[in-house]
């Protein structure tokens, strides 16, 4: 199926590691152009390289700390200045420690909101005006499964991602009228960086290894198994495309049947 994307521009948020970064190469592979960022130079480039080698489109890379308005800011308007446009914005960040209610002070809770709340509101708040000019825009806001079911051991995620669901919905009633279409994307359980680390300090927690507990996430799903990151990307690119113009404030899970309610 052709995503009718060829040629659109998207800020990809976060995208030199893990989901973000496969949700670049997923429109990259539909002539997608890119602006990526992350707070790392080195993976960064390496990942943009990756891309303009593998899918041959434009690939503009920021390093950018997007839990600070002036720098979500500059990365906006520096994608403004070399692709005219932004058409899709993917908005993604790094996750919130693990840890129990108790365990994490008032600072925890106001970097967890930072991260993966404010740098939703301060990217949105760049893009939309230039979407609404064009009438036309795909906005797409990374949470968690964790929004139908909060996850044992992730009480911040499990928190911030409510409000970021909130903004979603709100945004895509409001801005519907302009041809804006938001949606979140809510992932279980997929072995990234982020992943891998997170069973290492659940495990310490718990008495117990890092296998073990991608064992115990693997077997709370309805397909026995933990997802490769590869998995991620399609979903999103066709959520960003021509094809999903019917579709707007959706919290679409991708979680293998981890959440097994109803709707
Ligand atoms: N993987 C899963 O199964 C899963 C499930 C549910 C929810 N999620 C959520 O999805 C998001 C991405 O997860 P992931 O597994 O892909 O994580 P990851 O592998 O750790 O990748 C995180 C990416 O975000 C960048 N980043 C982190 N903090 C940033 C900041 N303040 N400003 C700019 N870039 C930043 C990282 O690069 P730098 O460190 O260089 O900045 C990296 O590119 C997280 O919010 C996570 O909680 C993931």
């Amino acid at each position: 199926m052709d995503l009718g994307i060829k040629d659109k521009v998207a800020l990809v948020a976060a995208s030199s590691k893990g989901l973000g970064r496969e949700v670049a190469c997923a429109l990259a592979q539909e002539g997608v152009r890119l602006s990526l960022c992350a707070r790392t130079q080195s993976t960064l480039h390496e990942t943009a390289e990756h891309i303009r080698s593998r899918y041959g489109v434009e690939v503009m890379e920021t390093v950018c700390d997007l839990t600070d308005e002036h720098q979500v800011a500059t990365l906006v308007k520096g994608t403004l200045e070399s692709f005219g446009t932004v058409d899709i914005l993917v908005s993604n960040a790094g996750g919130p420690p693990p840890g129990k209610f108790l365990e994490h002070d008032v600072d925890a809770w106001r970097r967890a909101v930072d991260l993966n709340f404010m740098s939703a509101v301060f990217l949105c708040q760049q893009v939309v005006p230039v979407m609404q000019k064009n009438k036309w825009g795909r906005i797409v806001l990374m949470t968690s499964i964790s929004v139908r079911q909060p996850l044992d051991g992730l009480i911040l995620s499990n928190s911030v991602r409510a409000a970021t669901t909130g903004l979603a919905r709100t945004l895509a009633n409001e801005l519907g009228e302009d041809n804006i279409l938001v949606h979140t994307v809510c992932p279980g359980f997929f072995l990234t960086d982020r992943v891998k680390s997170l069973a290492e300090r659940l495990a310490e927690a718990n008495g117990t290894t890092p296998e073990d507990m991608e064992k115990k996430w693997a077997s709370q799903n309805v397909l026995g198994r933990v997802a490769d990151p590869s998995e991620f990307g399609p979903l999103v690119a066709f959520l960003c495309s021509e094809r999903a113009s019917y579709m707007t404030g959706s919290a679409i899970a991708i979680d293998g049947g981890l959440y097994k309610g109803l709707l």
